[in-house]
């Protein structure tokens, strides 16, 4: 089966309820499977870093092994690069990124392990499904890097920021948590605006079209594809919402 979201050819949609690390059907770890792609079975060689079928209790499980005193999410973590400088920024937080891509959960899950981080973890499962995970009140960031643009107007209900996600957001942040969005790409960030406008509790407390020249304080993390757009001097638009109410 063709996965539109992941681009990739997969036994389907992340299973909703089987054990964290167990393999949904045997179709994933047969030759088949790793012909098609090896990441499908090597998804499975990091239990402790990456849920390849999520549940709540599972992760539950995981985080409560670690004490923490924040929670900052990525949605649609990709390579990983972000997580690894967030979960180095900020020890004392878990930091949960939620992808789907099997290469790069893998690759995120290897980082993690060599930079030794035992405070961030990976969740295969749609980003959209987020606050399943995490409780209301609960988040102190949640960051969506450069997420895939769907330029065209038919593609636009495909995109991950929209009123919903906003909602859920909201939900889920502590009261003075903050969503975080960077995107190459203006008509996107033109859609969050617009999104934005009509929602309450998340007022804006910063917004640029040239993230380079005009930034927040502090240090800046780059994720893979920031990395990539400004060795291309391509403008990153910014916006960083806080929950009010
Ligand atoms: C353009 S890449 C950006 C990756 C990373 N945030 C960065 O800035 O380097 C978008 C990522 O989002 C993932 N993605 C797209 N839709 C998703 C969804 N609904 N749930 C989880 N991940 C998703 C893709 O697999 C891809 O890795």
């Amino acid at each position: 089966m063709y996965h539109y979201r992941s681009g990739q050819v997969e036994p389907g949609p992340p299973e909703r309820s089987g054990r964290a690390g167990a393999p949904a059907s045997s179709w994933e770890t047969s030759d088949a499977a790793f012909r098609v792609n090896p990441y499908i079975r090597w998804q499975y060689d990091h239990p402790e870093r990456l849920l390849p079928h999520p549940t709540r209790e599972a992760l539950d499980a995981l985080r409560a092994r670690v004490p923490a005193r924040g929670l900052c999410l990525e949605l649609g973590s990709g390579s990983g690069n972000f997580l690894v400088q967030l979960a180095r920024q900020h020890p004392d937080w878990h930091v949960l990124g939620f992808e789907l891509r099997y290469k790069r959960l893998v690759k995120s899950a290897l980082k993690f392990e060599r930079a030794g981080l035992g405070n961030a973890w990976l969740v295969r499962d749609l980003a959209e499904r987020f606050t399943d995970y995490v409780a209301p009140e609960s988040v102190d960031a949640i960051h969506v890097n450069f997420p895939d643009p769907w330029p065209r107007a038919s593609q636009w209900k495909k995109r991950l920021v929209g009123a919903t996600l906003l909602a859920d957001a909201r939900a889920a942040l502590r009261v003075g948590g903050r969503f975080h969005l960077r995107t190459d790409f203006s008509g996107y960030f033109l859609h969050v605006l617009g999104t934005w406008r009509g929602l309450s509790g998340l007022k804006m407390c910063f917004f640029s079209n040239d993230l380079e020249h005009n930034r927040p304080p502090g240090p800046i993390l780059l994720s893979e594809f920031e990395q990539l757009f400004r060795s291309q001097r391509k403008p990153v638009f910014s916006l960083i919402l806080e929950k009010t109410a």
